[in-house]
C-alpha cells in the first residue's frame, strides 16, 4: 500500500512511522519546512520514546520519507490520511476545522486515480460529510472515498498503542474503502486487534465519547479525593477498592491535579458544542469540564496552604511541567495554571522537566528553568511534584530536605509514600490522603 500522511505532528509522525514499519510505503507531508528538514536529517521534532529509532530505521529501509510537496505525495497514494490539528476555536470552544478543510482542498486538487481519504484527526460528527463535499466540489471526477478512522494512541506510549491497539475504528459504508482499510491495517488484524466497522458519523462520535468518558473517570476520582481529604479516607485505597470491580476497572482512577494535554480539554469542549447544536446537551460532560477547570488553580491554593505563610519572594520548586510523563507536550498542562496561581501569590518559580522545557518556555513567563531536580529544590520553601516522571520516584529526599529552606513537599501525583517523606524530615501533602 502507498500511504500519505498529511500533517506530521504527534499523530501523523507516529502513525506514518508505524505504517511504514508494517511494510507499507509511506510519505509524511507537513507545511512546517523546519520540521521536514529536521526529519530528513534524522532529528525528531517531538519527544516520544522509541520514535527516533523507528523513524530512522524505516527511512533507511526506503519505506518512509518526508516532504513539503503535498501534491506529489497525494497523486500516487492508495490512502491519504489527514492528521492535522483540530484545536479549540478561539472564543466558542468548537473544534477549529480550518486546517482539516484547507488540507482537504489541497488533497482534492492533487487526487489521481482511486484514493481513500481518511480523517485521522479528531473531528466532530458530520466533518466527513463536509470533507466529501469539498472533494466533490474541487475534483468532481475524482474517485475518492472518505473514511473516518480516529486515533486512540496516548503520547508517551504512542508506538505501542498504535501497534497494539485495543481496537481500530473505521467509519465508512463503502465496500471499496473497507477493503483498502483492511489492507492498511492487515498486520494488526492478523495480531487479532479488533476492527470495528461503523457508519462514518458513528466513528466520529466514538472518539469524542471515549475521551469524554475517560475525562469523566479522572474527574470523578479527583472529586472523591477531595471528599477523602475532608472525611479522613485514602483515595488510593478507594480507587483500588472500586477498580477491582471489573465493571469499573482500575485504569484512569489516579487522583491528581486535573486532566490536561492536547486532547481531553479541547475534545470535551467540542463535544459539548456538538451536543448543544444537536439539542442533546451533555450535562455530565459539562460538569466534568467545569470541575476540572476549577481544580487546576485549586492545586495552586493547595501548595500555598502547605507553605503556611506568606510565599511572596520565596522560591517554589516544580518537578515536572508536561501534561504527563514521557512527552514534551505542554498543551493545556495543569502545571500552567498551578504556576500562574503561585506567581499571582508572589512566589518565584524554579522548575525542572526532563523533556518539556523548550515547549514550556513558550507558555510560561518568569520561570527559572533548571537542568536538575535537586537544583529545583535548592533554597525552596516548597517542592511540588506536578508530573510523575519516573526519575522523580527515587530522588534522595533527605538530600532535598537539607537543601530546602522550607519543608513542604506537595505530591500532586501521590508518588511518594508519606512515611518516607516524613522520615526525610519533610512535611507531606498528597492528593486525597488525609
Ligand atoms: N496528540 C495526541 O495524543 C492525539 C491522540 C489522538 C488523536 N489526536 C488528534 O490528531 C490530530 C493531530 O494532533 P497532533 O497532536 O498530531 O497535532 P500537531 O499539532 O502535533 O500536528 C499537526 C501537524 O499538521 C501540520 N499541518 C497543518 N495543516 C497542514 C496542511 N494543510 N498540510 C500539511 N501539514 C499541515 C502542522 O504543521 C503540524 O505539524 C488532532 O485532531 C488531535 O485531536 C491527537
Amino acid at each position: 500500500m502507498r500511504i500519505t500522511m498529511v500533517g506530521t505532528g504527534y499523530v501523523g509522525l507516529v502513525s506514518g512511522a508505524c505504517f511504514s514499519d508494517f511494510g507499507h510505503s509511506v510519505v509524511c507531508v507537513d507545511k512546517a519546512v523546519a520540521k521536514i528538514d529536521a526529519l530528513k536529517q534524522g532529528i525528531m521534532p517531538i519527544y516520544e520514546p522509541g520514535l527516533a529509532e523507528l523513524v530512522n530505521g524505516n527511512v533507511k529501509a526506503g519505506r518512509l520519507s518526508f516532504t513539503t510537496d503535498l501534491a506529489e505525495a497525494v497523486a500516487d497514494a492508495d490512502a491519504v490520511f489527514i492528521a492535522v490539528g483540530t484545536p479549540s476555536r478561539r472564543g466558542d470552544g468548537h473544534a477549529d476545522l480550518s486546517y482539516v478543510f484547507a488540507a482537504t482542498r489541497e488533497i482534492a486538487a492533487a487526487l489521481k486515480g482511486r484514493t481513500v481519504v481518511v480523517t485521522k484527526s479528531t473531528v466532530p460528527v458530520g466533518t466527513g460529510d463536509e470533507v466529501e463535499r469539498i472533494i466533490r466540489e474541487v475534483a468532481p471526477d475524482a474517485e475518492a472515498y472518505v473514511v473516518s478512522n480516529p486515533e486512540f494512541l496516548r503520547e508517551g506510549a504512542a508506538i505501542d498503542d498504535f501497534k497494539r491497539p485495543d481496537r481500530i475504528v473505521i467509519g465508512t459504508e463503502s465496500e471499496v474503502a473497507q477493503e483498502v482499510m483492511r489492507e492498511v491495517y492487515r498486520p494488526l488484524y492478523l495480531n487479532h486487534s479488533p476492527i470495528l466497522f461503523t457508519g462514518r458519523r458513528t466513528s466520529e462520535l466514538i472518539k469524542y465519547a471515549a475521551n469524554a468518558f475517560l475525562a469523566t473517570k479522572i474527574t470523578f476520582i479527583n472529586e472523591i479525593a477531595d471528599l477523602c481529604e475532608a472525611v479522613g479516607a485514602n483515595v488510593q485505597e478507594v480507587s483500588r477498592g472500586i477498580g477491582l470491580d471489573n465493571r469499573i476497572g482500575t485504569k484512569f482512577l489516579h487522583a491528581g491535579p486535573g486532566y490536561g494535554g492536547s486532547c481531553f480539554p479541547k475534545d470535551t469542549l467540542a463535544l459539548l458544542k456538538t451536543g448543544e447544536d444537536a439539542q442533546a446537551p451533555l450535562r455530565i460532560v459539562e460538569s466534568v469540564v467545569r470541575v476540572n477547570d476549577a481544580r487546576k488553580r485549586a492545586m495552586g491554593r493547595k501548595v500555598l496552604k502547605a507553605i503556611d505563610g506568606d510565599v511572596r519572594g520565596k522560591i517554589v520548586g516544580i518537578l515536572g511541567l508536561t501534561f504527563k510523563p514521557n512527552t514534551d507536550d505542554m498543551r493545556d498542562a495543569p502545571s500552567i495554571a498551578i504556576i500562574q496561581a503561585l506567581q499571582d501569590a508572589g512566589a518565584k518559580i524554579r522548575a525542572f522537566d526532563p523533556e518539556g522545557v523548550e515547549q514550556a518556555k513558550d507558555v510560561l513567563n518568569n520561570v527559572e528553568f533548571v537542568a536538575d531536580p535537586y537544583v529545583a529544590a535548592d533554597g525552596a520553601e516548597a517542592l511540588v511534584l506536578v508530573t510523575e516522571w519516573d526519575e522523580f520516584r527515587a530522588l534522595d529526599l533527605a538530600r532535598i530536605a537539607e537543601s530546602m529552606t522550607g519543608k513542604a513537599l506537595v505530591d500532586l501525583r501521590n508518588v511518594y509514600p508519606p512515611h518516607e517523606v516524613a522520615k526525610a524530615g519533610l512535611a507531606y501533602t498528597g492528593v486525597g490522603r488525609a
